[in-house]
């Protein structure tokens, strides 16, 4: 349709195709640039780094399979003016986790960046919604916020979305129910002091407590929860020491976020999001399980949870409320 038909058909609607941009072509951010243009998430992809030749070639070399995807772009540069008025902007740059150690090691590095990129950004993009993916994600989340001065609505991160996930598989393989009707959250810190939610946890409308016999007869019970829970913490550091990084599962896992927003589809989500009383936590972002729709970082859900987890979980924003104070923030 001809912007002039558009505009005398439709004189107050915007319609323009959908742009997401993706800052880093590291490893996480070309296995979300791959993910988000197999599934069709936005119309137009940009992916942005600092190293020119390397980010051209990286989204040329996604361009050239888009016969295979639905329709879209995806174009690579290093002038953040690429960036103007993406809907969207998904933050994967960063230091890289080396093997053994935590997520929250990597926090001094993550906010001199932020502090340096996010006012460019917001400079191309005032209006987008912000994803933050580089870890320690909890402590980005927060320093975006404190930096950029938007509402907690607009600037989030993929907390334990992908954690959650990895729960959900583990669950799914030890009683040989299908992944998508395990439903069970991680939440708390991406990282060592995360908390499985056991208490709601459910597979297909049973609470997990009166499961029964896993797939191979062994009673799915707390020895068995809570070696899948440790699993899920160790899993990062696991892949890490076997190939340097992880980043096709956390890809998927911000496409998905994405898809929830762009999309507008009211998704409950462990984003990491700025608290403000959830279990009794407030002045921190981490993960709880949160509606993620066109207006970004939407109403926080509060389960029932017992006075353990809960405890746990204010240990868990304990940890990172240190970290942020202890950078100034
Ligand atoms: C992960 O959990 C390293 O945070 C990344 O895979």
């Amino acid at each position: 349709m001809s912007t002039e038909r558009a505009d005398t058909l439709y004189p107050t609607r915007r319609l323009r195709p959908s742009k997401i941009s993706i800052v880093g072509a590291g490893a996480v951010g070309t296995a979300l640039a791959y993910a988000c243009v197999i599934k069709g998430v936005a119309r137009d992809v940009v992916l942005y780094d600092i190293a020119k030749d390397r980010v051209e070639a990286e989204a040329l070399d996604i361009a050239h399979g888009i016969q295979f995807t639905p329709v879209g772009s995806i174009v690579g540069s290093d002038d953040v003016e690429a960036m103007r008025d993406s809907d969207m902007i998904i933050i994967t740059a960063g230091p890289k986790q080396k093997p053994g150690q935590s997520r929250l090691e990597l926090a001094g590095a993550t906010a001199a960046m932020l502090e340096k990129m996010i006012p460019s950004l917001l400079n191309v993009a005032p209006d987008a919604l912000y994803l933050m993916v580089t870890n320690p994600v909890d402590v980005a989340t927060y320093i975006a916020l404190k930096i950029s001065g938007l509402p907690r609505t607009q600037i989030f991160g993929s907390g334990t979305v992908l954690d959650t996930s990895r729960l959900r598989y583990l669950v799914s393989q030890a009683t040989g129910v299908a992944v998508r009707n395990i439903h069970a959250y991680i939440a708390g810190e991406h990282g060592d002091s995360e908390v499985a939610l056991w208490s709601c946890a459910e597979i297909g409308n049973v609470p997990v407590s009166r499961w029964g016999a896993t797939a191979d007869g062994r009673p799915f019970d707390d020895e068995i929860r809570s070696d899948i829970a440790h699993q899920v913490v160790r899993s990062a550091y696991t892949i890490i020491d076997g190939k340097g990084a992880t980043n096709y599962a956390i890809g998927l896992a911000a496409s998905n976020i994405i898809n929830a927003a762009l999309r507008d589809e009211e998704r409950v989500l462990t984003i990491s999001t700025l608290l403000d009383g959830w279990a009794g936590i407030s002045g921190v972002c981490m993960a709880a399980p949160t509606i993620v729709g066109i207006e970004g970082a939407g109403r926080v859900l509060e389960p029932p949870m017992t006075l353990d987890e809960r405890e746990a979980l204010s240990a868990s924003a304990l940890a990172l409320r240190h970290v942020t104070a202890d950078l100034g923030y």
